[in-house]
């Protein structure tokens, strides 16, 4: 059973994928269940992945996080989601961008997920 917008892993392959309806299925990659992942649930700095939603004149930045998180070829954050008014916006970086990503884009209601490579899923 999968829930709109979770976020699910193959441990073997890498293969990650986000749901955009809910079904009853198990969902199974490499003849293994996918891995649901759950955010905020890794024992790792907090400062350095719980995104920091800041909001200016032109719209949304969002920075992982309170304290600057790597961009390393082996340890970077993948991509920035933003949930902005009930739109999903996500920017995807790369090794050496800064960690963070500005949407041009107005908002009352703002939450904003992360995806390190190796710590796993944030959120705030
Ligand atoms: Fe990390």
């Amino acid at each position: 059973m999968a829930e709109k917008l979770q976020i699910f892993k193959c441990d073997i392959c890498g293969n990650i994928v986000i749901v955009l309806h809910g079904g009853k299925g198990e969902l199974v990659c490499c003849n293994e269940p996918m891995r649901l992942l759950s955010e905020n649930t890794v024992d790792a700095s907090l400062e350095k992945h719980v995104p920091v939603i800041e909001k200016s004149a032109d719209g949304i930045i969002v920075k992982v996080g309170s304290a600057a998180h790597p961009m390393e070829e082996k340890h970077y954050i993948e991509w920035i989601e933003a949930t902005i008014d009930g739109i999903v916006y996500r920017k995807f970086l790369s090794p050496g961008d800064k960690p963070e990503a500005f949407f041009p884009v107005k908002g009352n209601s703002v939450t904003a997920r992360e995806y390190c490579n190796i710590h796993g899923l944030w959120k705030s």
